[in-house]
């Protein structure tokens, strides 16, 4: 699909209303509602099966993956490194979800190094068995969005789909990334914290 039919389907889809505190008005670390809707948008014009995303925290982003993916039946694979991740999930959107996190209790001012090692290894055990749409929301900094793009996108297919979060920066890690990264075609969306869409070729 080239940029302009993409970005046109994107405006004719209807954008859903969760409701409640998760949808994206709760600020903090969560997607804004607007992208919330945005990646929910995204999935109905590029349809992947398997979505794996990068950064769970309360679990607003994912909200609206498991939107699309009920209504597809999709999977939605979501990783963090913190123990309490996830906690604003909607139970009733929860059946395609795949939730991977810390068994015991760990906060992130106490995230060490063998967490985040522990973490990739399942991320990638997901990615091996593919990955149609990947969304990152993790760690910004350039080293980990790097690694995570470098990795998982090796195992993706052409025409699969990057989403990354925070590219609205000049001087962020996942900005950088973006802007370096050799694809097919990418695009910013103007959301209040930049979404940015790369496809892979
Ligand atoms: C910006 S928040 C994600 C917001 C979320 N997508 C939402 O809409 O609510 C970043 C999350 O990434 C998690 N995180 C940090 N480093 C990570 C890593 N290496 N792998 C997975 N998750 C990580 C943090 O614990 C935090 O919950």
């Amino acid at each position: 699909m080239n940029k302009e039919t993409c970005l046109k389907k994107i405006t004719a889809v209807t954008p859903p209303n969760l409701g409640g505190f998760a949808e994206g008005n709760a600020g903090g670390q969560a997607v804004r509602k607007q992208e919330g809707q945005l990646l929910y948008a995204l999935c109905k014009v590029f349809l992947p099966k398997n979505i794996l995303e990068t950064g769970t925290h309360t679990g607003c982003s994912t909200n609206y993956l498991l939107k699309y993916a009920a209504e597809q039946n999709a999977t939605v694979s979501t990783f963090d490194v913190e123990s309490k991740a996830g906690k604003d999930i909607m139970q009733s959107l929860s059946a395609n979800l795949i939730l991977h996190k810390p068994k015991k209790r760990i906060l992130s001012r106490k995230v060490r190094p063998v967490d985040i090692v522990n973490i990739r290894k399942l991320v990638l055990e997901t990615a091996t068995a593919g990955v149609d749409l990947f969304f990152h929301d993790s760690d910004h900094s350039y080293e980990n969005a790097k690694w995570e793009y470098d990795n998982i996108t090796a195992l993706m297919k052409r025409g699969s789909v990057v989403v990354l979060h925070d590219v609205a920066r000049q001087r962020h890690g996942t900005r950088q990334l973006f802007d370096e990264v050799e694809c097919d075609w990418k695009h910013i969306f103007d959301t209040p914290n930049g979404l940015g869409l790369i496809v892979l070729k």
